[in-house]
């Protein structure tokens, strides 16, 4: 078994970086939310590797990643004028937009949908990497399809290090939560909460309908259970004892009264400040899986700005471990 090369993300690390992408190889990188996995998006087998390599289904359409306004024109049609004033206001950064797609992105890249996801991510070693390579890059999560998403290069290795060739490290990521998904077609439609609080969106824009479950069709991608520890997750209104003989983690947004009812206890964040909160919630999760638990408990967080990502996060990976 090979394991990937990890490579400190400088600029000799990121040149051989993009000519592996341009060779049709696959190369985990950090973004200003998750890692991603990354290929060349208009090679359709190196993006059919993503999805084995991911154990990913068909349906799930990527997010193909650009580093300059003229790269996102290429990938995606920008005639609705509040996509360029979403863009104006938040690229590069956690915003994808779903937009009508260009006839050069590969049909396994969006699933066959005739729209396309597209993000100018914000950290210096994506826009790097991408500029290098001088293509789109399709990159989902770089982690196994349905578990917790990666915030460091450790996340990555221990998910997929032996199936990938090479990762950039580039630290832990600052947001920590996936890009928002919105789509603009003709309302506009909040497929995902991310790093983009929807107020901050509606505020460009105005009101946004949030996405459901009968939006499945458009977005096959949103399935109510996702980023889930292997641990079985529980969330509970307060701290309460767990059941005898059970080892309980605690997931805590601020405070925990009762640190001895639990085996391992991870706080979010202690001056209950939901963007510290965002950017710890993967490893704080990455940390409770290891510690040979039988529950997660996790607490909920306030529902405004990034608590709508988190508590999005949190559902759907107690729906997932209630399967
Ligand atoms: O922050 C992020 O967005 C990270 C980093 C790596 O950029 N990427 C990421 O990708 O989270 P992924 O594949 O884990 O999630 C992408 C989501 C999927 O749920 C997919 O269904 C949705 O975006 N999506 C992509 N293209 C779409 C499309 N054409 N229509 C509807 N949903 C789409
Ligand atoms: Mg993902």
């Amino acid at each position: 078994m090979t394991v990937a090369e990890v490579l400190q993300a400088d600029r000799k690390a990121i040149q051989r970086a993009a000519s592996l992408l341009r060779e049709g190889k696959l190369v985990a990188f950090p973004t200003e939310t998750v890692y991603g996995l990354g290929a060349c998006a208009l090679n359709p087998q190196a993006v059919a590797r993503i999805f084995e390599v991911k154990e990913r289904p068909l349906f799930d359409p990527l997010i193909v990643h650009v580093a300059t306004l003229e790269m996102a024109g290429e990938v995606g049609e920008f005639l609705d004028p509040r996509a360029l004033l979403l863009v104006k206001r938040f690229w590069p950064g956690p915003l994808t937009l779903v937009l009508p797609k260009r006839p050069t992105i590969p049909d396994i890249v969006t699933a066959g949908l005739p729209t396309v996801g597209v993000r100018m991510p914000a950290h210096p070693v994506a826009l790097e990497l991408i500029r290098e390579a001088g293509v789109p890059v399709a990159a989902p999560s770089a982690n196994l399809f349905g578990h917790l998403s990666p915030t460091t290069a450790a996340h990555v290795v221990k998910q997929i290090g032996d199936r990938i060739d090479l990762v950039l490290d580039g630290g832990q990521c600052p947001i920590g939560v996936e890009s928002t998904v919105l789509e603009l077609l003709e309302e506009p439609v909040l497929l995902r909460p991310g790093g983009i609080p929807l107020e901050d969106l509606e505020r460009v824009i105005g009101k946004i309908r949030i996405g459901s479950l009968k939006d499945s069709p458009r977005a096959p991608g949103q399935l109510p259970f996702h980023y889930a520890p292997r641990v079985p997750l529980r969330i509970v209104p307060q701290e309460m004892p767990p059941p005898p003989g059970f080892r309980v983690g605690l997931l805590a947004f601020q405070v925990v009264r009762h640190p001895e009812w639990f085996v391992k206890v991870e706080i979010l964040s202690s001056n209950g400040d939901l963007r510290e909160a965002a950017a710890n919630f993967f490893a704080c999760l990455h940390r409770l899986e290891e510690a040979g638990l039988d529950l997660i408990f996790a607490e909920p967080v306030p529902e405004v700005g990034l608590g709508r990502a988190i508590m999005d996060r949190l559902r759907k990976a107690e729906a997932k471990t209630l399967q």
